[in-house]
């Protein structure tokens, strides 16, 4: 086969576009780590867009999160919402029962120091910062029991620290739901 020489002016012309091409590649694959490393930054320093505070000093004195408001609750949509305080060294209340499919929003506080809030397999895990609600929602679509252990070092007592939670089939929350205000799961 022969070889294909290009025409004088060709050769030197072909080699400027190519090397045109490769910088802009270059340009391409900076442009992307510049702003992988600025959105990195940008979400690990600034403040969530939505932050609520609580006193952790007069929980126990009325608001939200007063003793006879913890627990599920039914919204007038259908929805559940449980309210619950982790403490130095327990949770309150330290069974929770919740219905399956129905949307379920959890918000936890703390009344002491930071405390974990963590449902054994599945992906709902909140940390309990003392003066914030921590707020997630969930679905359970099976039925059981899990366990709900703190995952935050919390003091000397940290490892007794846990509850339970407990999924009952609709129908029957909605049953319980219709004599009680709050439900809870605790004898
Ligand atoms: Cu609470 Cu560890």
């Amino acid at each position: 086969m022969k070889n294909v020489v290009l025409p004088a002016p060709f050769g030197p012309m072909i080699e400027t576009i190519e090397r045109r091409w490769a910088s802009l590649a270059i340009v391409i694959v900076v442009v992307f780590v510049v702003v992988a490393i600025a959105a990195g930054l940008h979400q690990a320093t600034m403040p969530q867009s939505r932050v609520e505070t609580v006193d952790p000093r007069t929980l126990h004195l009325g608001g939200e999160f007063i003793e006879s408001n913890l627990g599920s609750a039914v919204e007038p949509d259908g929805s559940v919402t449980v309210r619950a305080i982790g403490q130095q060294y327990s949770f309150t209340p330290q069974c929770i029962l919740v219905p399956t499919d129905t949307p379920i929003t959890f918000r936890v506080t703390s009344a002491d120091v930071v405390h974990g809030f963590i449902i054994t397999g599945t992906a709902i895990n909140l940390m309990l910062v003392p003066g914030y609600i921590s707020s997630i929602p969930a679905r359970f679509s099976t039925q059981g029991e899990r366990h709900m252990p703190c995952h935050e070092f919390c003091g000397m007592g940290h490892e007794g620290m846990w509850g339970r939670i407990k999924i009952i089939d609709k129908a029957a929350f909605a049953q319980m739901a219709a004599n009680a205000k709050r439900l809870s799961c605790v004898q």
